[in-house]
């Protein structure tokens, strides 16, 4: 029997965290792969080792070869340049564009019916490179940013209110940037609403500090986040190999939906086996809107610059 496997391309801190945390909850046979030798190597013995430890015992293997993905059916890039302190998501864009076509061009050779999952910034701008590039069903290609968002803005308002992150179920929509939206009107507690138990200002706060979470770890560590990242990636893997269609904000491709006319961004997807099952279409006000076309037209901009570098 072929076992199931999933790629992950790029064994830094993002891609070896997703290895270990999909490693310790048996979600498939891990291949991790770097373009530096001995890294992705070093790093899947080290996780392999923690198994008897953490009681896993999916197979896990190190590689700078790409014959080492083949057949995968999820498949992860997280190869790419992470920002340091004074950098924007989108000063990455002009190197990792070129790094993300040759990954995607791989993984059409050796995975051609794999699900992708990009993880390299800017988000948006890379999971529109790694879908032109592969030329997969737009379903099957998904970003993770939502993933995170939600999982900050959940701890921000759980520290705030004093209850458990996981009794906060948030949504978030928009590109993975500054203009990033969070919908507390759509936001609840154990099923009251955020808007019965915080005010307006204080919610205004939480929100502005979602939007910037990124770059207050960038300043802290001089690198940036990855423990949070990786249990986003872990999670929509997931999704995907048990078929679960969990509702989660992710970056997907909407044509009418939001108006977004053919562009990936940040909105609530239903993921299962086959991707991106289902987009859920908010019924948003008018205000939400204008912040939601405000992060689109920031999308399409970066998008336009990967056409020209494509
Ligand atoms: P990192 O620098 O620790 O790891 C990147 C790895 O990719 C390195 O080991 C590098 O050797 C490898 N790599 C580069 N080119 C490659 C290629 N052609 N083939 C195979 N491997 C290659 O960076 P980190 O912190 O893991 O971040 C990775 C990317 O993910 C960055 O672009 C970062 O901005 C992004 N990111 C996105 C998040 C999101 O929410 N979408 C969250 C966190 C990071
Ligand atoms: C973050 O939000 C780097 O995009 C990444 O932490």
């Amino acid at each position: 029997m072929t076992r199931t496997r999933i790629t992950i391309v790029g064994a830094g801190n993002v891609g070896a965290t997703a290895a270990h945390i999909a490693a310790a909850a048996n979600l498939a046979d891990i291949v991790l792969l770097d373009i530096v030798p001995g890294l992705a190597e070093g790093k899947a013995l080290d996780i392999a080792q923690a198994a008897p430890l953490q009681s896993f015992n999916c197979r896990i293997t190190g590689t700078t070869d790409w014959e080492m993905t083949a057949e995968s059916t999820v498949v992860v890039i997280t190869s790419g340049l992470p920002r340091k302190p004074g950098m924007s998501r989108d000063d990455l864009l002009a190197k990792n564009v070129q790094i993300v076509k040759s990954v995607s061009e791989k993984i059409v050779q050796y995975s051609p019916q794999s699900i992708i999952i990009v993880v390299c910034n800017p988000l948006d701008a890379m999971t529109y490179t790694a879908a032109k590039v592969t030329g997969f069903a737009k379903s099957k290609v998904v970003g993770m940013a939502g993933a995170l968002d939600t999982a900050r803005f959940s701890h921000f308002l759980a520290t705030e209110i004093g209850v458990s992150p996981c009794d906060v179920n948030c949504v978030l929509m928009g590109g993975h940037g500054d203009d990033m939206v969070p919908l507390p009107r759509f936001t609840s507690v154990s099923g009251t609403p955020l808007t019965e138990l915080l005010g307006s200002d204080r919610i205004a706060q939480i929100v502005e500090r979602t939007r910037k979470g990124g770059i207050e770890i960038v300043n802290l560590l001089g690198f940036s986040a990855y423990y949070a990242p990786a249990a986003g990636v872990a999670k929509m893997a997931e999704a995907i190999l048990k078929d679960s269609k969990i509702t989660l904000p992710c970056c997907a491709y909407c044509k009418d939906q939001y108006n977004a006319g053919g562009y990936f961004i940040g909105v609530p997807v239903v993921l299962g086996k086959n991707g991106v099952e289902k987009i859920i279409e908010l019924d948003l006000n008018e205000s939400e809107k204008a912040l939601f076309e405000k992060s689109l037209s920031h999308v399409k901009e970066l998008a336009a610059k990967v056409d020209k570098l494509l």
